[in-house]
């Protein structure tokens, strides 16, 4: 199966990338497949129903989340409405929406899951748990061809850390929330694709996507300034392409992706 997963989605400039590349990207690998994490999606806090729908008209068809999935609070009565839009799975037991989905793909299906880290982050239950909690009724290669995780954390090492966790069990851990992409695509000894921080879909002529004036000078300052905006160059579209095993649901290749905007350009070989 081949999937394509693509980093934080910022503003408009990173749904534009989305809508522009993804499209040609699903025809030209003949991707089975496309999760997004839109955390970022509506003006860089958040996302909304109307977005939601825009990324899914683009050829999205799963949408993870993180720290900011509450932001336009209109997604909260609208979440337990659409099974495709995913928040953390180790939220809060009551809170809305679901943490992971089994998407049905051509007669397969495929378990996403999303979790969120807790170093340098908000106090969560234990996401290592929860993903174990996920594995156990749904074992790779025998109740589901292929699982991703989307773990949306700050510290490389907390993320590099579920990704052995996960190593033989789960088809790939991709990491999102850093909005800056990681050259550490590999393959785990035990079959896992693992990369740090997918980056994001956004403008990087910015701070993580932000214009970068304010964003600098609240550094500078030591002030809070303005509410950041959402830098408006063309952007870069952030991803990783898998390729797993139909047999094992391991993975059998996995390459970044950078399209458009200012990063250097990569696409997979065939
Ligand atoms: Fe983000
Ligand atoms: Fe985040």
């Amino acid at each position: 199966m081949i999937i394509l997963f693509c980093g934080d989605v910022v503003g408009r400039s990173g749904r534009d990338a989305v809508k522009q590349h993804v499209p040609m990207l699903r025809r030209e690998f003949e991707i089975d497949l496309v999760v997004v994490n839109a955390e970022n999606a509506a003006g860089g806090f958040g996302l909304t129903e109307r977005l939601c729908g825009e990324l899914y008209d683009a050829g999205v068809d799963i949408l993870t989340t993180g720290n900011h999935v509450w932001d336009q609070r209109q997604i909260i009565p609208y979440i337990d409405r659409d099974p495709c839009l995913l928040r953390p799975a180790n939220f809060p037991k009551a809170t809305p929406g679901a943490g992971s989905r089994v998407h049905r793909v051509g007669g397969r299906s495929v378990l996403i899951i999303n979790l969120m880290g807790r170093l340098f982050m908000d106090a969560l239950d234990d996401p290592f748990a929860r993903l174990d909690d996920l594995l156990v009724d749904h074992r790779l290669g025998e109740d589901v061809a292929a699982i991703v995780v989307d773990f949306h954390a700050e510290a490389s090492s907390e993320k590099m850390a579920l990704g052995h966790f996960a190593d033989g069990r789960v088809s790939a851990v991709f990491g999102t929330h850093c909005h800056v992409p990681t050259a550490d695509a590999q393959i785990l000894p035990g079959g896992t694709a693992y990369q740090t921080d997918a980056g994001m879909c956004g403008d990087y002529d910015s701070v993580i996507g932000m214009h970068k004036e304010p964003a600098t000078r609240r550094f500078v300052t030591k002030m809070p300034g303005e509410r950041p905006q959402p830098a408006e160059g063309e952007g870069t579209l952030c991803g990783i392409l898998l390729e797993t095993d139909d047999l094992s649901g391991l993975a059998r290749a996995v390459e970044p992706v950078r399209i458009g905007g200012r990063l250097a350009r990569h696409l997979p070989r065939h």
